[in-house]
């Protein structure tokens, strides 16, 4: 079901060097548009000159081989696993999306650079492409439906659209319109799947589309400064049971409890569902 190259089949009624210029403007609009976010939203200037603050209140210095560890560390934890959700379903939806789409570009690269214009396509690119598509639909419809935070805890509507929901719903559109399309031959499917990719590539300045740019860096910038000790200026909480630290602030155990630790899962004790 997953064998064809639904590019190759397309090529009778538009031309492979369209379909090839099409994914360089798409590529194009991306850096521009994440240029021109960088720009507005001075985001760059503010990362730098925030690491730059912090150096001034780091309690150790980083080696080089400190900061190779980090990035390490950033790449497997922060980046492969999605470890920054603490939900696990929405960890797993964040995983589907990420892995789904990376491969979702890369096999379209491959079927329309490589075969639409002739040529049978490796089984496994045309299978992963159906694969992914399937993955970033059903990652978005369980962020959708079940987790966003307005509709899972503030009980709101599903359907009135605001712009935070550009990313998701063209994301979702492109790859569910592109899957429908690609199973069915059906043109109104995949004018919906054109007309979901191009708002998704055109709308990155307005998008959360970028944050899979900048989050690496903020999550490699975050973990700096716990090692180094500049903490974002906060203080270092340490061990609570520690009866060094009770010596030191004796009024813990008064408000704390004599195991700290232990105290419950404080607002994680049940579900924001009181609307
Ligand atoms: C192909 C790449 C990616 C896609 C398609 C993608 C997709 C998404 C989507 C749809 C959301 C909103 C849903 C939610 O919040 O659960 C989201 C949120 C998030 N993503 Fe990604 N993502 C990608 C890459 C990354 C990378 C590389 C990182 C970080 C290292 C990252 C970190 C996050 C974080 C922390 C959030 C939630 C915080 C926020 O809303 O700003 N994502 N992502």
């Amino acid at each position: 079901m997953f064998a064809h190259n639904p590019f190759s089949e397309l090529a009778s009624l538009i031309p492979p060097a369209a379909m090839k210029t099409y994914v360089i403007v798409m590529f194009l609009l991306v850096i521009g548009g994440t240029i021109l976010d960088v720009i507005h939203k001075k985001s760059a200037k503010y990362f730098f000159e925030n690491a730059e603050k912090s150096k001034k209140n780091r309690v150790r210095e980083l080696g080089g081989g400190d900061k190779f560890s980090i990035m390490i560390q950033t790449l497997l934890v922060d980046i492969m696993t999605s470890a920054e959700f603490c939900n696990p379903t929405r960890r797993l939806a964040h995983l589907m999306k990420m892995y789904g789409f990376i491969t979702f570009i890369v096999t379209t690269i491959i079927l329309i650079f490589g075969y639409a214009d002739g040529g049978e396509a490796p089984g496994l690119a045309t299978f992963l492409w159906h694969l992914s598509a399937l993955a970033v639909t059903v990652g978005g419809a369980i962020f959708w439906f079940s987790l966003r935070v307005d509709v899972a805890s503030e009980g709101r509507s599903l359907f009135p659209l605001v712009r935070a929901d550009i990313f998701i719903v063209s994301l979702m559109g492109t790859t569910g319109f592109g899957l429908l399309w690609s199973l069915t031959s059906n043109m109104v499917l995949f004018a919906l799947f054109l007309l979901s990719s191009t708002v998704l590539f055109s709308t990155v300045f307005w998008s959360k589309f970028a944050h899979m740019f900048f989050k690496p860096a903020a999550a490699y910038q975050k973990r700096v400064t716990k090692a180094d000790g500049s903490r974002e200026n906060l203080p270092e909480t340490g061990d609570l049971s520690d009866p060094e630290l009770q010596k030191r602030f004796p009024d813990i155990p008064e408000y704390m409890g004599s195991t700290p630790p232990d105290m419950g899962r404080g607002i994680k004790r049940e579900k924001p569902r009181h609307y």
